[in-house]
């Protein structure tokens, strides 16, 4: 089921139909519909947003280095495998820029738990504005913007268009209700509608940043898309690399790629 992005109506019967499960906003409300319950992105509205090959998600951190997950990568090393893709929404437009990788530096310690977070340095910069990362916790609530050209369904595939969605903040303690121990509270934000669920990242999407805007109106980055039980189910919010945790180590890791 590709492309519900031709409205809130359209997706809540696609969805529907594929008997996910029920419709999340089956009523006549406009609700967010994904990304999983989204809708495309408008050309040119988060140009730090990059297509990784490797069919993850990323963000500029800087013009030459992109934030992606652990787990879309290599181990750390001189890697050319990569590419990274940005300046259209639409992956097939003439107007996206291809740019080849260079090195990939994956969290030190990282074993497939936490720590959900690499760098991949890039052979020449984007000329794009990059997305900066929280510092500290006083942006870890809230609402954010998910975005990806990840499934818009649990068993879809993969998308040529951006899509958006907006989710809530889930505290750890309600996080740790769905996921117990798997959840590892220091390194992991969770994020989305628990009750009702309907709007999720999903497979494809990793990688990618969850954002919000700062006290200044500007985008910042609060999370990346790691994982989650399914996508969009009820009890089960998404889960994302906690960038206030690891914003220090994410910077020193950024010096030593220079
Ligand atoms: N691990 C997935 C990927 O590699 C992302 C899954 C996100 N799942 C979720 N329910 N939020 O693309």
């Amino acid at each position: 089921m590709r492309h519900l992005g031709r409205g809130a109506a359209t997706a809540a019967a696609a969805l529907a139909a594929l008997s996910l499960q029920p419709a999340p906003y089956a009523s006549a409300s406009a609700s967010p519909v994904p990304v999983v319950g989204g809708t495309r992105v408008a050309e040119g509205q988060f140009p730090f947003m990059v297509h990784l090959s490797r069919g993850c998600g990323g963000a500029l951190y800087a013009k030459d280095i992109v934030l992606t997950a652990a787990h879309c990568v290599p181990a750390t090393g001189n890697n050319t495998s990569i590419t990274a893709t940005a300046g259209s929404i639409d992956l097939q437009s003439p107007r996206a820029v291809h740019i080849t990788s260079t090195k990939v530096l994956r969290a030190p310690g990282y074993h497939g738990k936490g720590k959900d977070w690499a760098l991949i340095k890039l052979a020449r910069p984007f000329e794009l504005p990059r997305l900066p990362i929280v510092t500290d916790t006083a942006y870890d609530q809230g609402n954010f913007t998910i975005v990806g050209w990840g499934s818009t369904s649990e068993d879809g595939g993969q998308e040529r268009y951006l899509r958006k969605a907006t989710v809530p903040y889930v505290p750890d303690d309600q996080c740790q209700k769905a996921y117990g121990t798997g959840l590892t509270p220091t390194d992991e934000i969770c994020a989305g509608y628990v009750d009702q669920g309907g709007t999720d990242t999903c497979q494809g999407d990793s990688g990618g940043p969850m954002f919000r805007k700062d006290d200044h109106g500007a985008w910042i980055q609060v999370g990346i898309v790691s994982w989650g039980q399914g996508c969009a189910e009820p009890g089960y919010p998404g889960i994302y690399t906690q960038l206030s945790t690891f914003a220090a180590d994410i910077e020193a890791a950024a010096d030593t790629l220079k």
